[in-house]
């Protein structure tokens, strides 16, 4: 039997090792798939850890992106190119690739090259440096896009069944990093892996799984009702795709954060738009379509989510544990702009749309955990938050779980950011 030989993976393999014989075999491909006479073919380099490759090359004087998705096979590439198509026929504001190929084994998407930058760039850089005029702009483009989003979500917007839901990409980026993607089985999956029978250290101290995981958390003076246990088993029985429809479901990029997202400056005013739309849909649960945007566009920031060692330098946190109680201090705050996105999100999105569903009678009552637990797993799920796992140092694990547990649980008493988001977008409320 002779097995086909991947050409994506080949090449792959060589941008480890040579990097010209790489590009000519990138070269061959392109020309044998497309017809293209790619040049100056550059394949980036801070990705070979993952699996993926992308890069960019030229055609006379035409620059393009090309992108060779993480998993092979599962028509990762054609999936990618008919989700943008979604996007683009809602309205949407989205790039399309210009070529692709689905073929087994040759499977790559070709974008046309920008030069704009990601909003995620453009937002932290005013993290860093504030400054009224541009952080006005920014607010002003986001402001525009979260129109255009309402106006797309009430349009589309429509009942479905938990099958038409369950078969979303979107549960890959929520519920199924909780269990075992082969056999179902929860615990499983990232939950498994990064959390579950570890060790976790914060300065002042250090928890096992068990004590960490049914500890009553205190995070400056307010206590919180749900453990991280808890947090994560109320995720894994609420966000169960099948429970998701309920809130029926719209079309959606569902991944749109902000390193999702361009930032295009022109003539006028600057406006934003949507690439790598890999689990976008038409009958995404409703409650989820802007929750990836919502928590990593505004509560992963500043800085501890992406940049831990910068997080370190810059802000305190502090733990003691006793009698079951981790009891947190730290002056990590969101900057100024990162609230003005939430108060752009919160009155131009998230308070419309509610309305909407309750007007519908698509809200169901329990609207605010389904939420809440959708914006838990964000930050836990993505990467692995336990100092010396990944990128996480004591201080950025601490005040990173501490901003998963205000997310994800109600406070026992008293208010923070979070609970003033929700009340600012609970349509009952005046
Ligand atoms: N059309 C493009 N032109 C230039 N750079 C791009 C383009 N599309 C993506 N990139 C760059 O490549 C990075 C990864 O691309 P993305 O499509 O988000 O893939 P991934 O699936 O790895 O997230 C982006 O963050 C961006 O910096
Ligand atoms: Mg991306």
């Amino acid at each position: 039997m002779t097995v086909t030989q991947s050409r994506t993976a080949e090449i792959r393999r060589l941008a480890a090792e040579d990097r010209d014989a790489a590009a000519r075999a990138l070269a061959e491909l392109l020309r044998d798939l497309f017809g293209l006479e790619a040049e100056r073919i550059e394949i980036n380099r801070d990705r070979y850890s993952l699996n993926s490759l992308n890069g960019f090359f030229r055609t006379g004087d035409e620059a393009f992106f090309f992108k060779f998705h993480q998993e092979e096979g599962e028509e990762a590439m054609s999936g990618e190119y008919y989700r943008a198509d979604i996007l683009a026929k809602a309205g949407l504001p989205v790039d399309n690739p210009v070529h692709m190929s689905a073929l087994p084994g040759e499977q790559i998407l070709i974008y046309r090259r920008r030069t704009d930058p990601r909003f995620s760039d453009v937002l932290r850089r005013l993290d860093l440096a504030p400054d009224e005029a541009a952080e006005a702009r920014a607010l002003a483009a986001e402001r525009k896009l979260n129109e255009a989003l309402l106006e797309v979500c009430r349009k589309t917007l429509h009942p479905v069944d938990a099958a038409e839901v369950a078969a979303e990409p979107i549960h890959r980026l929520f519920y199924e990093r909780l269990i075992d993607p082969k056999s179902g089985a929860l615990p499983g999956g990232r939950f498994a892996d990064f959390y579950v029978g570890r060790s976790f250290r914060f300065p002042g101290v250090e928890l096992d799984w068990e004590a960490f995981s049914r500890a009553a958390v205190v995070i400056n003076g307010v206590r919180y009702r749900r453990t991280i246990g808890e947090l994560f088993a109320a995720a894994a029985e609420r966000l169960r795709p099948d429970r998701l429809a309920d809130a029926g479901g719209v079309t959606a990029h569902g991944d749109a954060h902000n390193a999702n997202v361009w930032y295009v400056e022109g003539g006028g005013a600057p406006s934003l738009a949507f690439f790598d739309p890999a689990f976008a849909g038409s009958h995404v649960p409703t409650l989820l379509a802007e929750i990836k945007a919502t928590f990593h566009n505004i509560f992963a920031h500043p800085l501890w989510l992406y940049d831990p060692a910068e997080a370190a330098t810059r802000y305190r946190a502090d733990a003691t544990f006793a009698d079951g109680v981790l009891d947190i201090v730290t002056d990590w705050q969101p900057s100024r702009i990162r609230l003005g996105l939430l108060e752009v999100k919160a009155g131009t999105f998230w308070r419309p749309l509610l309305a909407t569903l309750s007007e519908r009678g698509l809200l169901s009552p329990d609207w605010r955990e389904v939420i809440r637990l959708a914006l838990f797993l964000c930050p836990t799920l993505v990467m692995n938050l336990r100092a010396g796992a990944s990128s996480h140092n004591p201080v950025s694990s601490l005040i990173a779980f501490s901003v998963a547990v205000m997310v994800g649980s109600e406070p026992v008493a008293g208010e923070d950011v979070v609970t003033r988001f929700l009340d600012m977008v609970d349509p009952e409320r005046g």
